[in-house]
């Protein structure tokens, strides 16, 4: 190796037209780019297709051991170009035949991670066509850097340093505030940032701000291990779970205070919890500057008040509020659920029932607040076992009381408590009255 060379491996692979003649003049033009020198070359196997695709022949695959100057980013255009003068249309559908096929496997040992380009190959150890020809080589796999995901940071300048590289990469990042216990919902709000954004992360942190005195922060339900697992099912790049030291430090003491968003309904009943949630949010948007943020509809206020907060201090997040997830029975998923007994979980549908019935009455034509309030009420005195907290009826998104007169929509809100399980739980359920109602 000389001066300003890395080693780099490099799989090919093809399953279209002439394999090994693609191959050879995938080689053979490698070696004579300027600044590339071919060190060795693996022999060639067949494989498979892995994943789900179309009907299609094998592959031919191997690895080639390179010395370069170029930049890696340099390298992945002259593979693309590669690729292309063997006839592959690019962008080329997923898991389709082509004539050739060449990733970038390690470069030295950076660790890159931007949209165009991911070193190590995020998947390189999972694939036995690659592994082989690697050992051939004489690589030691085990010694190998591997690409983990989710990645785990706890100091926020970490998590911080994670993200600004993806944005700095050109990477679209989506970001899902939690407070671990991760159910359903979550799993939701993790799929659909998946889908929208090429660079997921997660936080895990149950947050004291957010808490009252009398409040359950201590038995909230913790288990960091289940939550990662869930991470990685759902394809998260990173998680960020720091502890309360790490994200308040003793001298903090600046705090959000939130306004008319915050007012009536939880805000009522539960003093500072909704400033708790806005502090801690900013902070989260601060430190993982994303451009998407994922919450449940489940917490309608909240989802307004964080709507609110990130327009009025200017954040350039795009806020999308996710559907609730519920149970086969109605129950909407909540982290709170597995603290219900037997009885209250039995009982505890009849939020949703309660909000159904007034949407079917809305639905048939009934179009007085007072009557669509009381069908909520009625349904819920049915059940003796939920304390009612309040019912109301608001307008979609922003929540504000709606003005005099026939209702032409809005959002049915209902929280009760439910008291005969392990410790007393709250339970939370909305419900737009036009949601999923065919009014034509
Ligand atoms: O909805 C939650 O889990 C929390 O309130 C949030 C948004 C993660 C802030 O701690």
């Amino acid at each position: 190796m000389t001066v300003g060379e890395t080693l780099v491996f490099v799989a090919f692979g093809s399953n279209e037209g002439d394999r090994e003649q693609h191959l050879r003049t995938a080689l053979q033009r490698l070696g004579a780019t300027p600044g590339i020198v071919v060190v060795r070359t693996s022999q060639l196997r067949e494989s498979t297709l892995q994943g789900h695709g179309p009907a299609q022949g094998a592959f031919l695959n191997g690895v080639v051991q390179l010395r370069t100057t170029l930049s890696a980013l340099a390298l992945l255009g002259v593979c693309k170009a590669l690729e292309g003068m063997a006839g592959r249309r690019l962008p080329a559908p997923r898991n389709h035949p082509r004539p050739l096929d060449l990733d970038l496997i390690f470069y030295g040992q950076e660790r890159i991670d931007t949209r165009e380009l991911v070193v190590p190959h995020p998947r390189w150890h999972e694939r036995e066509f690659v592994c082989e020809p690697l050992r051939e080589l004489g690589v030691d796999l085990d010694a190998s850097p591997r690409h983990v995901a989710p990645r785990v940071y706890e100091p926020p300048i970490e998590f911080a340093a994670q993200c600004s590289e993806w944005l700095a990469g050109g990477c679209v990042v989506g970001l899902v505030p939690t407070m671990g216990a991760l159910h359903a919902g979550h799993r939701s709000l993790m799929a659909i940032a998946r889908r929208e954004c090429d660079r997921v992360a997660a936080t895990i942190f149950v947050n004291p701000l957010q808490f009252g005195p009398n409040e359950d922060f201590a038995a909230y339900p913790r288990d960091l291990t289940g939550d990662l697992a869930i991470c990685a099912e759902a394809g998260v790049d990173a998680v960020f779970a720091p502890t309360v030291a790490q994200m308040y430090d003793p001298e903090f003491c600046s705090h959000v205070a939130v306004g008319a968003a915050a007012q009536g309904m939880e805000g009522a009943l539960r003093k500072d919890h909704f400033g708790g949630v806005a502090t801690v949010v900013a902070r989260l948007f601060a430190i993982a500057r994303p451009h998407r943020a994922y919450f449940g509809e489940k917490d309608a206020q909240q989802l307004a008040v964080i709507r609110r907060m990130t327009r009025d201090l200017g954040f350039p997040i795009r806020i999308v509020g996710c559907p609730i997830v519920r149970e086969a029975d109605g129950l909407a998923r909540s982290s709170r659920n597995v603290y219900l007994g037997a009885a209250d979980r039995a009982a505890s549908t009849i939020l949703h029932r309660a909000l159904r019935s007034a949407q079917g009455a809305f639905v048939r034509g009934e179009r007085d607040r007072d009557a669509l309030l009381a069908r909520v009420r009625a349904v819920l005195a049915t059940e003796p076992r939920a304390e009612v907290d309040y019912v109301e009826l608001r307008s979609e998104g922003a929540l504000a009381e709606l003005p005099p007169g026939p209702v032409d929509g809005g959002r049915l809100l209902v929280a009760a408590k439910f008291r005969d399980g392990a410790r007393p739980v709250r339970l939370l359920d909305n419900l737009s009255l036009r949601e999923g109602a065919d009014l034509a």
